[in-house]
């Protein structure tokens, strides 16, 4: 394994690599590493000669100061866990100062409305934030394969549309959710729940499974009033938002069309911890 902080350092052993031929993926991640990040490691490792997995908490993509200064990081643990991986992992673990170069603004994208919803409408200028740093990052790495995880769909899908508006050369592989014994999806997050709620975190993942078995036969509209309901009578997890969306256009459905397919999204507090989830429905 390799480790480098520096972007100059880091290109000069990629050079190396790309003048033998060798494909390169890259798993961008804000590190407090878990099962979640591994798997896009081990997918990436398994269609590419080398892996570079960013570890990088970017400050432009939070809005909450709180939200920020409270994420977990975890970097030693996050090595050993990417050592026992593979011998061809390279670490870029940058500074903030190395990354923004003291300019440290967004860039303004347009992501043909895909950042209104959801995470957009309530996390103001956060994808603005992740596009920048990923910009950044596939500029800098160059690599043929870049893995995002769908427990970040909405991501998912801006990051596919920034690769397309920019004509960036990467290609984008979408890896599945990965979830806790009880069916809570891994998240960094997850570490700050207290023990009781993180046993109870199967919740979110129940109300996304029956909301997967009602879309056979009733509308968004009641099932959106059967989740509001459920999450009423829950002392636990408070419902932040909760929609059922055409997974191209992100648009909350209005009428089932045959030939679209559609997902459930879904983002709850528990005390300050926030938590988001999704499930295809068909
Ligand atoms: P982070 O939250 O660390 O996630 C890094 C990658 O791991 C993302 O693609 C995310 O979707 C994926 N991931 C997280 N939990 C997962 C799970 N339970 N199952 C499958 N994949 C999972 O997402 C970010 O960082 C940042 O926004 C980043 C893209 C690195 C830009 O800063």
């Amino acid at each position: 394994m390799e480790i480098f902080k520096t972007k100059t350092t880091l290109n000069k052993f990629l050079e190396g690599l790309k003048k033998n031929g060798s494909s390169l993926g890259l798993v961008p991640t804000m590190g407090a590493l878990h099962e979640g990040h591994l798997s896009l490691v081990s997918t990436a490792i398994s269609q590419n000669d080398w892996v570079v997995v960013s570890i990088f908490v970017n400050p432009t993509q939070f809005n909450n100061l709180s939200d920020l200064e409270n994420y977990p990081k975890t970097f030693e643990d996050d090595l050993a866990m990417l050592q026992q991986t593979s011998e061809r992992i390279v670490v870029f673990a940058p500074s903030v100062e190395e990354v923004y170069e003291g300019n440290l603004t967004t860039g303004d994208f347009t992501f043909d409305g895909l950042d209104k919803v959801m995470e957009g409408e309530f996390r103001a200028n956060h994808f603005n934030g992740v596009a920048t740093i990923v910009k950044i990052l596939f500029q800098t790495i160059r690599a043929n394969r870049a893995y995002f995880g769908e427990k970040d769909f909405q991501q998912l899908q801006i990051i596919k549309k920034l690769v397309e508006k920019e004509e960036i050369p990467i290609e984008i592989v979408p890896c599945p959710i990965e979830r806790e014994e009880n069916g809570l999806a891994r998240s960094s997050r997850n570490e700050r729940l207290t023990k009781l709620v993180r046993k109870q975190g199967g919740f979110i993942y129940d109300v996304l499974k029956n909301v997967k078995s009602k879309f056979g036969t009733e509308n968004a509209i009641q099932i959106k009033e059967w989740v509001i309901d459920q999450f009423a009578s829950n002392e636990i997890f408070n419902l932040e938002y909760f929609e059922i969306t055409d997974i191209d256009t992100l648009t909350p459905i209005l009428k089932k069309q045959k030939d679209r397919k559609y997902r459930a999204f879904i983002a709850v507090y528990a005390d300050d911890v926030r938590l988001i989830d999704n499930i295809a429905l068909n």
